[in-house]
């Protein structure tokens, strides 16, 4: 098994975040995202991003917005298909848990579909709870952070 890490994403890395995602969520393929559709996530006054590298390879990404109540929003984490099953989820969310705490968040949370057995498993992982759901029918997984 490859040796997984994490490297916070920098502006100057949108391009391989774009291709990323666009492998890993079809849906992000569409023409209406660009360049732009993706700054927010580098621009530390809006949100974070994180790949993750599976023996150097870039392997996953997570990208989060910040909300006006101290809440950190995932927005998308995702593993390309073939280095699934090997930590790097667990590791890109340990990596955003910890800086969220560093910047003083009160909470994470994401959106998932509940058929969804893969993110609810690295949600349970790290303690996050079924909080509700959204307009759509998406779980809410919440994580209140120690408050320092
Ligand atoms: C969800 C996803 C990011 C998990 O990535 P990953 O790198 O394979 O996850 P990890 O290897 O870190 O696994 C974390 C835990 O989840 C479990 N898990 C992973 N995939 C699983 C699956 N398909 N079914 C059940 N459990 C699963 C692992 O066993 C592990 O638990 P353990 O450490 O207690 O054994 C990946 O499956 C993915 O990219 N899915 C498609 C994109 C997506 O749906 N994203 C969520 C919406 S934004």
């Amino acid at each position: 098994m490859g040796r997984v890490r994490c490297e916070v994403v920098r502006p100057n890395k949108l391009d391989q975040l774009r291709e990323l995602n666009q492998k890993i969520f079809p849906i992000l393929s569409g023409p209406n995202i660009n360049d732009s559709f993706y700054k927010n996530f580098c621009d530390e006054k809006h949100g974070y991003a994180v790949f993750g590298l599976c023996s150097d390879m870039l392997a996953g990404a997570v990208c989060c917005l910040l909300d006006k109540n101290d809440g950190m929003y995932i927005k998308f984490i995702g593993v390309i298909s073939r280095h699934r099953r090997k930590g790097v989820a667990t590791q890109m969310m340990a990596t955003t848990l910890e800086y969220a705490e560093s910047i003083n968040m009160h909470t994470v949370y994401m959106y998932v579909q509940p058929d969804n057995k893969a993110v609810m498993a690295v949600g349970r992982k790290f303690g996050f709870e079924n909080v509700g759901k959204t307009k759509n029918d998406l779980m809410i997984l919440e994580k209140v952070l120690q408050q320092h």
